[in-house]
């Protein structure tokens, strides 16, 4: 680092016409070539950053997150904008509440953070299709990520909806938005489409005007330099604790031969997948790099700083297939919920030595509150509440439909056929080329069969009598968000064989659960038969609800709390409609999920409604879930071979 900083040549990037802007504005932020360091209001500068996604913290706990990050020294916060978030359904946009972004980063400006916004179209983050609308693969050949006309036709519509809103939020005028990043790690995708890039810079300089700094961000290597950097776009790199720093620092180097050196994850932990252990990396590890970075005079984001919580269906998955579970705790500084953690303390400390920390005290760690068990009742199966759960009834098809041509994008679809004759002997039901995306529960006349699933369980037998009901309830567990196969069809993407036979004569019904639980699927009074212990390992699946209060003459509750799912087996969960996400405890390393307070009322009884795919202990042993107050995401179940190396992207991009 070149702390002779007060030889004023500087050269603004992109603003050759424009050599006296910090003079004209009293605000700018750009690119000191000949220094190697940022400038903002014409004053060197260097950012020490974190992570948190708008989208994985609830909006009433934004404030707080964003204080304890201030206070940890962070400088400015970096968010990723997930488009399928906010654009729904083409043309349809969310932009309130939890889906409130200028609001967030308002916050973050009063907050006395900046901001590096992340702004897509792809984002990756271990979030459903990497951010992009399943609604895109309408059209089957899409080339996602590409020049592909149809592709760039709906990022335009979408980012001249975004963008928009971004630009007064800009550094220049008067906002936190210091820098914005186009696209996400391209070097590691197979297009290596230079014109998309560059679609993409003219595209965020004509709605964000040609002052704002674009940068893009790859592995730090040659390799995914060549694809991911362009002319014009600031190229940063990404690298783990461990690196030699030198080395990464010297591959940004390779695109940008000036300029400041910026790390743009810094991973302060890793992500989970279902049926793999939970990730760790010590605090020791992160600290002895930070402080390497710093020394350098390095920029540095650090990903993530807080994690969140993957609620309702937002998580994505990686190949060969697995997908990452509702918690999104990353063992980063700040936990899911916030706490502040041993992590937090240590990197607070690196970052005091190279600068000033924030005076004043950090907002405590949130209380808990173990409200304990709560009784759980039967409700009836989804086949049984089915008039309910897909009010239109069902599309027919000859040959199965995908999720997205039944434009059902997030959750289940139940399809349903009738057996063609009588099968007495067990016959083996499959897809023979891995079609059931990703996870199937199979009845016949509601007699539980067993589970398919993608890359796990390709065959189940069955048995029944010609013109019975075969239910297939496939479960999306979330597309796959990073490489080559986020071209991730849901549903029953291949024909079903059953024998020598190939299924036929479909009826599907998009399943509009979320709707069907905020009216209160809870309220039914006709409660249907509770077919009790079950002595298979299977049951058919089924709603379940429970009721409770919160304890008055405690002060400040409702609190925050985690759940636990004895006997349960795999399922969703909403509580007073809000979907926490799913569960699956005996596949792990999640135990419990998180329930925020906001979500929780003291006026009334607060509802709870599960929706279990497999096996509830109702009937068996005591029927119930329970309230408690610390967090088990780290179970140690038996993974087998399951286990993934931290920090190595690679593996994801072929499946074996
Ligand atoms: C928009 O998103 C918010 C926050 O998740 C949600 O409460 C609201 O119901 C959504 N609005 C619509 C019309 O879907
Ligand atoms: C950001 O905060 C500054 C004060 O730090 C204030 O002057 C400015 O108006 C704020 N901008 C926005 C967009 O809220
Ligand atoms: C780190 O990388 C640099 C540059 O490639 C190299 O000179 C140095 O020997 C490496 N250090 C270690 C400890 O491997
Ligand atoms: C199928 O089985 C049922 C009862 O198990 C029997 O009544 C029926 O005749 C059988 N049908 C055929 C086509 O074999
Ligand atoms: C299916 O049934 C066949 C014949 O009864 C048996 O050999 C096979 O092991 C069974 N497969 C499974 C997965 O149960
Ligand atoms: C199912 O099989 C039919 C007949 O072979 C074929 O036309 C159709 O494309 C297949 N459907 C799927 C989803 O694979
Ligand atoms: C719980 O469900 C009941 C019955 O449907 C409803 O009246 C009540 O408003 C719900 N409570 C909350 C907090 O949503
Ligand atoms: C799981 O995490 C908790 C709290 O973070 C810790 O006390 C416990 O030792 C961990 N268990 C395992 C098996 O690592």
């Amino acid at each position: 680092f070149n702390r002779k900083l007060l030889s004023f040549s500087w050269r603004l990037k992109l603003t050759s016409d424009n050599l006296d802007s910090q003079n004209a504005s009293p605000r700018s932020f750009g690119i000191d070539y000949n220094n190697n360091y940022f400038l903002k209001d014409g004053k060197p500068f260097r950012y020490i950053s974190g992570s948190i996604h708008y989208s994985r913290v609830p909006r009433y706990y934004w404030k707080d997150r964003l204080l304890k990050m201030k206070m940890a020294g962070l400088d400015a916060i970096q968010t990723y904008v997930p488009w399928n978030y906010h654009e729904f359904e083409p043309g349809v946009y969310n932009f309130s509440d939890d889906r409130d972004i200028e609001y967030f980063l308002k916050l973050a400006n009063e907050t006395g953070l900046l901001v590096i916004l992340r702004a897509g179209p792809y984002i990756c983050a271990e979030w459903d299709m990497g951010g992009l609308p399943a609604w895109l693969l309408k059209k089957e050949s899409v080339i996602l990520r590409s020049s592909d006309s149809d592709y760039l036709a709906a990022v335009d519509r979408w980012m001249g909806v975004l963008l928009p809103k971004m630009k007064p939020l800009l550094y220049q005028n008067g906002g936190p938005i210091i820098m914005v990043q186009i696209e996400n790690e391209y070097g590691s995708y197979f297009a290596c489409d230079y014109d998309y890039l560059r679609y993409l810079q003219r595209l965020f300089h004509h709605h964000l005007g040609n002052e704002v700094v674009l940068f893009t961000t790859d592995g730090a290597s040659k390799s995914y330099l060549r694809c991911g950097a362009l002319q014009g776009l600031y190229a940063t790199v990404d690298f783990p604790p461990g690196s030699n720093v030198t080395a990464a620092f010297l591959s940004q180097r390779g695109s940008e031969p000036r300029g400041p050196l910026v790390n743009s994850e810094f991973y302060t932990g890793w992500l989970d997948h279902w049926g793999h252990p939970h990730a760790v990396v010590p605090t020791e590890r992160i600290a002895k790099s930070l402080d390497e970075i710093l020394a350098r005079g390095a920029n540095v984001n650090m990903y993530m700083f807080i994690g969140g919580t993957n609620f309702a269906y937002w998580n994505g998955a990686n190949m060969p297939y697995a997908s990452q579970p509702t918690s999104y705790d990353y063992d980063a500084p700040l936990s899911e919920a916030g706490d502040l953690t041993d992590k937090y303390f240590s990197l607070r400390g690196v970052i005091g030595r190279y600068k000033h920390l924030p005076e004043g005290p950090i907002p405590p760690t949130t209380p808990k509150y173990a409200y304990g068990q709560v009784a759980m009742q039967k409700l009836g199966t989804v086949a049984e509440l089915l008039s309910d759960l897909s009010p239109a009834g069902p599309i027919k098809s000859t040959y199965p439909l995908t999720f997205v041509q039944l434009k059902q994008y997030f959750g289940f679809v139940l399809y349903r056929t009738t057996l063609p004759k009588n099968y007495s002997e067990p016959t083996p039901l499959f897809s023979p080329t891995n079609g059931v995306h990703d996870r199937a529960y199979v009845s016949v006349d509601g007699v539980p069969q067993g589970v398919l699933e993608r890359g796990k369980s390709y065959m189940i037998n069955i048995t029944g009598t010609a013109g019975a009901n075969l239910d297939v309830l496939v479960e999306n567990m979330g597309r796959v968000n990073y490489g080559r196969y986020n071209n991730d069809f849901k549903g029953l993407v291949s024909n079903l064989s059953l024998g020598q036979v190939t299924l036929v004569d479909w009826e599907m019904y998009p399943l509009d659960i979320d709707s069907v639980v905020s009216q209160g699927l809870n309220s039914r009074d006709d409660e249907s038969e509770t077919s009790g212990g079950n002595p298979s390992s299977y049951a058919a699946p089924a709603f379940y609800i429970g009721r409770f209060s919160i304890p008055s003459g405690i002060p400040d509750l409702p609190q925050d709390t985690f759940i636990k799912f004895p006997g349960w087996t795999k399922g969703q969960i909403w509580i007073n409609g809000f979907n926490l996400g799913r569960y699956w405890p005996v596949r792990g390393p999640q135990v419990t999920l998180f329930v925020p307070s906001n979500i929780l009322v003291s006026s009334s009884l607060n509802n709870i409604t599960v929706l279990e795919l497999e096996q509830s202990p109702c009937g068996i042993q005591k029927c119930a879930i329970e309230f408690v107050d610390k967090p088990v995401i780290n179970a140690t179940l038996q993974y087998g071979s399951n286990t993934r190396k931290l920090f190595t992207k690679e593996l994801w991009l072929d499946p074996l």
